[in-house]
């Protein structure tokens, strides 16, 4: 295992320029404005408590105070995407990284892979919610457990479709949790208002046999009931799980099965 301080690094967050800060500072706003009714409510309530996000790119020093003080969870910079090792013992830790490169202008609207937008106004909310907290703790184990047992495809799907993908069930309404999709525009609208994706209720197998795609909106969304039900859900040990996986198979993207309860 590599050493975790070896892909630390420093956020420098002295160095930003204004035209840094103004490009985060749009997308903020923007986001701000779409996610009032289509994010949930520990999202929203998250990103008011970090507070010092409005104003352009946050200081982790900062946002690690409020963090640790709510979840102890913090913030570590890293340079990119990190090794898997190294990401779930980060996550096991609780701390999360997080890139510190900004997009530019013109890729204002999408964006392959992460940058400090996605990663800290995407991720950092849902973190300051005790459960959720506590699930991306339990996942950050599980990944180091499922990296010993070769099913990393398996449960790389569950992050793919709760953390970064997944919707919820309020009282008020269908919302938004995941963080893929709070950090787009287009696609914050997409996963409520369009006829196009299915909206699936959550299923811990149904979810860990169903391939994703990387380039382009989903096709399939899993709805949770609550923070509670996904974290029940994923106590138990998975290494039986994992063997039955491999005789169910892998689902397509787009698939819907007869025992599939479509929201
Ligand atoms: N319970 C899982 C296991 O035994 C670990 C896990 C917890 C995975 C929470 C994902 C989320 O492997
Ligand atoms: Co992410």
């Amino acid at each position: 295992m590599k050493d975790l301080e070896q892909l630390a690094i420093e956020q420098q967050w002295e160095a930003y320029t204004p035209e840094q800060h103004a490009i985060w500072r749009t997308l903020f706003h923007r986001q701000e404005a779409i996610l009032a009714q289509r994010a949930c409510r520990p999202f929203l309530d998250g990103l008011t408590a970090l507070g010092v996000a409005a104003e352009g790119i946050p200081d982790f020093r900062r946002l690690n105070d409020a963090l640790e003080r709510a979840t102890r969870w913090r913030i570590v910079a890293v340079p990119g995407l990190v090794p898997d090792d190294v990401f779930f013992e980060h996550l096991a830790k609780r701390r999360f990284p997080s890139t510190c490169f900004i997009r530019r202008r013109e890729q204002l609207d999408y964006l392959q892979e992460p940058d400090i937008f996605h990663d800290i106004f995407g991720h950092v909310p849902m973190l300051m919610n005790p459960v959720f907290a506590d699930y991306m703790e339990a996942y950050g184990k599980g990944g180091l457990k499922a990296l010993k047992l070769h099913n990393l495809e398996h449960l790389a799907r569950l992050y793919w479709y709760t953390v970064e993908f997944g919707l919820i069930r309020m009282p008020e309404g269908l919302r938004i949790y995941g963080s893929g999709i709070v950090s787009s525009k287009g696609e914050s609208i997409y996963c409520l208002e369009s006829e196009k994706p299915n909206r699936i209720a959550f299923d811990l197998l149904r979810v860990m046999r169903t391939r994703y795609r990387i380039d382009d909106y989903q096709e399939s969304y899993f709805v949770i009931d609550s923070f509670e039900q996904l974290f029940a859900a994923t106590q138990p040990d998975f290494t039986p799980y994992y063997a039955e996986l491999a005789f169910l198979g892998d689902l397509e993207p787009n698939a819907v099965t007869t025992e599939d309860r479509l929201i």
